[in-house]
């Protein structure tokens, strides 16, 4: 059922997201290398048959010439993509500025950055006229590409002006928007500057969608107190217009790890990390080198409990895979080196001539690799300050079948909800718990291990990212019938 330009006779979709999942390195003045970079939002829409989707992002690359933004946007159309073009100015102080040193930290409940509230509401202000100038330029590309009867999907932090600038050009455009990062409480979200212009803008979506219900109902506190709107179990009413609420939690494509366990490439790999750590339990953390993810208190919390338990300094690893991350932005430099000193000194301090207690990795692994560390984990470390859902928890559990491994995940992260009562929880902020917990965590006996597992394995196969984004299109699909029927009452 091809029609013409490509698409099929679905409904179509149109994800926008500030980053596109393809990755573009320039190769020449009209030739382009992608990459596919496979994150939870594209596998979560892999899965999802019943749309013909199409992305709109940024590629990530500064493309000033009008040959390279042709061919480029040639090149992503085969992965049926299409690109945002932003200058660099314009990504310094979006992406860099109001995104990712405003609004991520904020989220997160780390706060707003000192220098902004002290004295440089100049430069707060410039952060913030970009944010609303690249919300403005992805509003103008999903314009230009929008057809009657098509759903928008908006994702994050990063696009929340878009519901609005997008129905300033169409009321009839089905719109959504969901967030990926937590909604802090209303009593944080109202120290940020342009709180209220944010709520709004995103009020003009239809459906508003978060990871869990805490953070549904902050966001709807929010508009109740900093707004003086009205919440009603739905969402938030604004003179008869509903904008609907809810939680809608992500899951994993699990499928595609327990697959990946039966590759030969994989089982190698498997039993080479079981000859290089035979004898040592191996403990695991992976995570973005971000602030939010708690590494400098994780790795604290193993020092205090080697300290505390001499018998286990030769008997366990800790790695620590460390993914870099918005580099350009000063706060992420300061935490690389705070994360490297800490465990130049915990190795020095335990490491022998023959092992270290700490291997720690500023990379990413490839899938492959991953899910055979994933494998050969006793126990995980997610120790998020503050996540959204954090995802690398279910992805360690869908490889563990066979080990049945321990989970020791943070309180603060979305996921506590949903495998809380498989894994051991622990506040992140209190080293000494959290050193008690591994010790608890690499002792536990195997049939208490298998319980736990069982529950946490139940949750991940049936809650897939797949299901969550066919649940979120479909109410949104429901919720625009319903407006319309309201309408014509
Ligand atoms: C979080 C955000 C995503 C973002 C990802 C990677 O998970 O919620 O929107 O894409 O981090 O961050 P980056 O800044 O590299 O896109």
């Amino acid at each position: 059922c091809e029609k013409k330009d490509g698409w099929s006779s679905k409904q179509r979709l149109l994800v926008v997201a500030n980053r596109l999942p393809v990755a573009a390195v320039r190769t020449g003045e009209d030739s382009w290398q992608l990459e596919i970079s496979a994150g939870g939002l594209v596998s979560a829409l892999l899965g999802v048959n019943e749309f013909e989707t199409r992305w709109i992002g940024w590629a990530g690359v500064n493309v000033p010439d009008e040959v390279g933004q042709r061919s480029l946007t040639e090149a992503l159309a085969e992965k049926r993509c299409i690109p945002v073009f932003l200058d660099e100015e314009v990504v310094h102080q979006y992406y860099n500025g109001y995104c990712n040193n405003i609004l991520w930290p904020l989220f997160h409940y780390l706060g707003l950055p000192q220098e902004d509230r002290l004295a440089t509401t100049r430069s707060f202000q410039s952060q913030f006229s970009a944010y609303k100038k690249a919300n403005q330029l992805f509003a103008d590309v999903v314009n230009e590409h929008y057809e009657e009867g098509d759903v928008v999907w908006c994702h994050d932090y990063h696009l929340m002006f878009l519901p609005k600038y997008l129905k300033k050009y169409n009321m009839q455009m089905k719109v959504g928007w969901f967030l990926h990062t937590p909604f802090p409480s209303s009593e944080i979200h109202r120290t940020l500057p342009s709180r209220s212009k944010l709520l709004r803008s995103v009020l003009a979506a239809d459906l508003v969608g978060f990871h869990t219900y805490d953070y549904a109902r902050h966001f709807v506190s929010a508009c109740t107190r900093i707004l003086g709107l009205e919440g009603t179990p739905e969402g938030v009413e604004d003179q008869g217009k509903l904008t609907r609420v809810a939680a809608f939690p992500i899951g994993i494509d699990s499928s595609r790890f327990i697959r990946a366990l039966e590759l030969p490439q994989v089982k190698e790999h498997i039993r080479e990390l079981k000859e290089r750590f035979a004898g040592r339990k191996v403990m695991l953390g992976v995570d973005r080198l971000d602030m939010i993810k708690g590494i400098p208190q994780k790795i604290l919390a193993f020092e205090k409990f080697l300290e505390e338990n001499p018998v286990w300094q030769d008997k366990v690893v800790l790695l620590q895979i460390a993914v870099p991350t918005r580099t350009d932005v000063p706060e992420y430099q300061k935490l690389t080196c705070q994360v490297h000193e800490i465990v130049g000194r915990i190795n020095g301090r335990f490491g022998t001539l023959t092992a270290v207690p700490i291997h720690h990795l500023d990379r990413s692994l490839d899938f492959h690799a991953l899910c055979a560390l994933y494998a050969v984990t006793d126990v995980a470390l997610v120790t998020s300050l503050r996540d959204g859902m954090n995802l690398v928890s279910y992805e360690f559990v869908a490889c563990q079948a066979e080990k049945k491994g321990v989970l020791i995940l943070s309180e603060f992260a979305g996921a506590a909800q949903s495998l809380g009562a498989g894994a051991i929880l622990v506040n992140p902020w209190n080293i000494t718990e959290v050193a008690a917990s591994i010790g608890y965590a690499l002792t536990l006996p195997a049939d208490e291990r298998e319980k736990r597992h069982q529950h946490n394995f139940m949750h991940i196969t049936t809650h897939t990212s797949q299901e969550w984004a066919g649940t979120f299109v479909s109410e949104l699909n429901d919720t625009i019938v319903e407006a319309q029927l309201r309408t014509r009452q």
